[in-house]
C-alpha cells in the first residue's frame, strides 16, 4: 500500500519539477530574445552615445540568447536531479511512519494488542501514531476484560455448581440424607446461580443499548422506602444502622420503577456489604428544579483513590481475593450505572478514602 503512494508521491513531485521546468523553458525562450535586445540596445545607444560603437548585430543577440538558453539547460538539469533526491527523501519521510503503522495494525489485527509505535513528529503523522497508539490501548484494555470477564464467569459458575453437586452426590450415595434444609442449601445456591445468569444477561443487554425502560411519574419516596423495607432485615442481622432521612415531600419523577428500585438495592446492598457493626447508612435526597439528587453515605470501608476510578467498570473489585464472603461479582454498579444513565441521570461515587466511608450519589433529571 504504501509503496504505490510512496511512487504517487514521488511521480507528483516528478509532475511538479517537469511543469516547473517547462514552464522555465517555454517563459525563457519566449522572454530571451526581447529581453536581451533591449537591455543590449540600452548598452549600445549608451556606447553610442559615446561615439564608440555600431548597435548590436542581430548574429551577436541570437548567440547572446543561446548561450543563456545553455545556462538555463545546464541549470535546470542540475536542478531536477536536485529536486529529484530531495524529493526521493521526502516521500521516505512521508511513507516510512504509514509504513509502520502498516505493520504494526497486522500485528494487533493477530492479537498482538501490545503493539505501539513511536511518536516521531510534532504534525498530522505523529497526530496520527498518537491516536494509534491510544487506540491500541483500549483495545489491549478491552481485551484484558473480555478475557478476565470469561474468567470471573467461569469462577463464579463453578462454585455453586460444585456445591450443588456434592450435595446431589452426597444424597445419592446415601451420605445425605434427603432432609429440607439440605434443599434450601441447593435452593440458595440455585437462586445464585439464577442472580449472576439475570445479572449477566441485563449487563449484556445494557451494554448494548438494549434496556427496555417502562417509564412513570413517580413519588421517589415510594421505590427508596421499597428498598429499604427489602433489606431492612439485612441491615438488622449484622448490626448496621439504616437511617432515612427525606424531605417532606420530593418531585415527582419519570422512571422505569423496577429498575430504579434495583438501582437502590445495589447501593444498599454495597452499604451493607462493607460496613461493620455499629456503623450507619444514611439515606438522604435533595433537588433542584432540573435534578432530584439520592445520597447512600455509609461509615464504612471507604474506597481508595486507585479504585474509586474503576468501581463503575464491570467485574471491577476493590477487593481481589473474591471470597464469597467478601462480595458478588463486581457487576452491580456496572448495571445501576447503565440503568441511570439510560435515564438521562448520573451515578457518581466519593470517598475520603480507605476507613473513611463511601457516598454513591444517585441524580436523576425533573421532568
Ligand atoms: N459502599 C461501598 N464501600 C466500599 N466499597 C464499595 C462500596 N460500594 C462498592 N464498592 C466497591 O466497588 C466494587 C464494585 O461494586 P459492585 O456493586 O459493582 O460489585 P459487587 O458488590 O462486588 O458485586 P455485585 O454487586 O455484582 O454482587 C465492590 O467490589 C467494592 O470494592
Ligand atoms: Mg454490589
Amino acid at each position: 500500500m504504501n509503496q504505490t503512494i510512496g511512487r504517487k508521491l514521488l511521480l507528483s513531485y516528478i509532475v511538479i519539477i517537469v511543469v516547473g521546468g517547462l514552464t522555465l523553458a517555454i517563459a525563457a525562450e519566449l522572454h530571451t530574445p526581447t529581453a536581451i535586445a533591449r537591455h543590449m540596445n540600452n548598452v549600445g545607444g549608451q556606447m553610442m552615445h559615446r561615439g564608440e560603437h555600431e548597435p548590436m548585430s542581430s548574429d551577436l543577440l541570437a548567440n547572446v540568447a543561446q548561450a543563456i538558453n545553455e545556462i538555463l539547460l545546464v541549470a535546470s538539469i542540475a536542478a531536477t536531479l536536485a529536486a529529484i533526491v530531495v524529493s526521493a527523501f521526502v516521500t521516505r519521510r512521508i511513507t516510512t511512519p504509514i509504513h509502520t503503522m502498516q505493520v504494526a495494525s497486522q500485528r494487533i489485527a493477530a492479537g498482538d494488542y501490545s503493539e505501539r509505535i513511536a511518536v516521531r513528529s510534532a504534525d498530522e503523522l505523529g497526530d496520527m501514531a498518537t491516536a494509534f497508539n491510544a487506540m491500541a490501548t483500549t483495545l489491549e484494555a478491552t481485551e484484558m476484560r473480555r478475557r478476565q470477564l470469561l474468567g470471573d464467569v467461569a469462577h463464579e459458575l463453578r462454585t455453586p455448581l460444585t456445591n450443588i453437586r456434592s450435595v446431589i452426590e452426597g444424597i445419592i450415595d446415601g451420605v445425605l440424607v434427603n432432609d429440607p434444609a439440605i434443599l434450601i442449601e441447593i435452593q440458595d445456591e440455585v437462586r445464585r446461580l439464577q442472580r449472576i445468569v439475570a445479572d449477566l444477561e441485563a449487563l449484556s443487554k445494557a451494554e448494548a443499548g438494549q434496556l427496555s425502560l417502562e417509564k412513570r411519574l413517580i413519588d421517589p419516596t415510594h421505590f427508596i422506602k421499597l428498598a429499604v423495607e427489602r433489606l431492612a432485615w439485612q441491615y438488622e442481622q449484622k448490626g448496621v444502622v439504616l437511617h432515612v432521612e427525606l424531605p417532606d415531600k420530593l418531585p415527582l419523577i419519570e422512571l422505569d420503577e423496577g429498575r430504579i428500585t434495583q438501582v437502590m438495592l445495589n447501593l444498599l446492598g454495597n452499604g451493607l456489604q462493607h460496613t461493620i457493626e455499629g456503623d450507619v447508612v444514611r439515606i438522604s435526597a435533595e433537588f433542584s428544579s432540573a435534578h432530584l439528587h439520592i445520597h447512600v453515605a455509609d461509615t464504612g470501608a471507604g474506597i481508595s483513590p486507585d479504585d474509586i476510578t474503576h468501581i463503575f467498570e464491570r467485574f471491577y473489585r476493590a477487593d481481589k481475593s473474591r471470597k464469597r464472603t467478601s462480595g458478588g461479582s463486581g457487576i452491580g454498579l456496572t448495571i445501576s450505572k447503565h440503568i441511570v444513565e439510560a435515564h438521562a441521570g448520573s451515578l457518581t461515587a466519593k470517598s475520603g478514602g480507605l476507613n473513611q466511608g463511601s457516598t454513591f450519589t444517585l441524580s436523576l433529571p425533573r421532568p
